[in-house]
């Protein structure tokens, strides 16, 4: 099959981004802590939370290395809410990117330190001593708008509410707060610091905060999908896993048919941000928007 330029935009950014994270995450970590943290970020996952950043950097002319930094600080945060994510005490999962789970490979106790050690190194990633790419104020920007999507108020808060709800059938007000914050907040995040490494007028700023809103909470919607129309082969990690929780998802509250309308109309709404962003160099960031919602894992 003949890739398109769009194809290997996405493979040459995400080995660009591998390569970084391999150079970041520290093998010599004490204790077996670094082989517990690369074992959670090395070598798997789809990666798109960099792609956004990225793409987001490249449709305000940013520069390349200061997105680079924020692509592998968020994924740095991502993959710390997976491992976390997976322990007993959460979602209780022992399939993750097509390997055991981090706990399952390394005991709890590791698996814990390794989530914290890679939310710190996030944030070391962004603020190194010595690098033109990132003057003190691009690194303050950068923490503040990847702090605020981690903690209470984004994925943290949104896990919180996640394991309140076991078993509640909840309305979809709720449900859709639950899911901006756990996995929305994220995603919109990367697009903001990608657009934070360049130019955008106030009007863009708003457009592509919009565009990353949208996207962020179809992502999550997907998620739900795939939970119930997918194989753990396909998905890397154990299918039908919301179901054995009993937590309530899009599939559960709307249905299987609503749902899909709905991450269909959430791409819809973010698309029509991004036109109205009038950015020209947008073509990726349309391009991953339409992926997160056609995606099988
Ligand atoms: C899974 O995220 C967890 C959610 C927030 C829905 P991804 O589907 O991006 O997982 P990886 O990074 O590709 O493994
Ligand atoms: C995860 O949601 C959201 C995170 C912040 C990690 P899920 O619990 O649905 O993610 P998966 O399905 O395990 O990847
Ligand atoms: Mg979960
Ligand atoms: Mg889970
Ligand atoms: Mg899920």
């Amino acid at each position: 099959m003949k890739l398109s330029e769009f194809d290997i935009w996405m493979r040459r950014e995400a080995e660009a981004v591998e390569a970084a994270l391999d150079n970041w995450v520290p093998a010599d970590a004490p204790a077996g802590l670094g082989m517990a943290m690369r074992y959670g970020v090395l070598d798997g996952g789809k990666r798109v939370r960099p792609l956004l950043v990225l793409a987001a950097a490249q449709a305000v002319h940013g520069a390349h290395a200061a997105a680079m930094r924020a692509a592998c600080a968020v994924e740095l945060i991502h993959a710390y809410s997976l491992v976390h994510d997976d322990m007993p005490c959460m979602d209780n999962d022992v399939l993750r990117r097509g390997k055991p789970t981090v706990h399952v490979q390394f005991g709890e106790a590791q698996a814990m330190l390794a989530g914290d050690a890679m939310q710190a190194l996030a944030f070391e990633v962004l603020t190194p001593d010595d690098d033109p790419a990132m003057p003190a104020p691009l690194q303050a920007r950068l923490c503040s708008l990847l702090a605020r999507s981690a903690g209470h108020a984004g994925m943290a808060g949104g896990q919180a509410i996640d394991l309140a709800s076991i078993g509640r059938p909840l309305d979809e007000h709720v449900l859709r707060d639950m899911h901006h914050r756990k996995t929305g907040a994220l995603l919109q995040a990367s697009v903001l610091m990608g657009a934070a490494c360049g130019h955008a007028t106030a009007a863009q700023w708003d457009a592509l905060g919009e565009y990353g809103d949208a996207l962020g909470l179809a992502f999550q919607v997907v998620d739900d999908i795939l939970d119930v129309t997918q194989a753990s082969a396909t998905l890397g990690k154990t299918a039908g896993k919301d179901l054995d929780n009993n937590k309530p998802t899009y599939v559960t509250v709307l249905g299987l048919d609503a749902a899909r309308r709905h991450a269909t109309e959430l791409r819809d709404k973010a698309q029509a941000a991004l036109a109205r962003s009038g950015l020209r160099d947008a073509a990726w960031l349309s391009l991953l928007a339409d992926k997160v919602v056609e995606r099988e894992s």
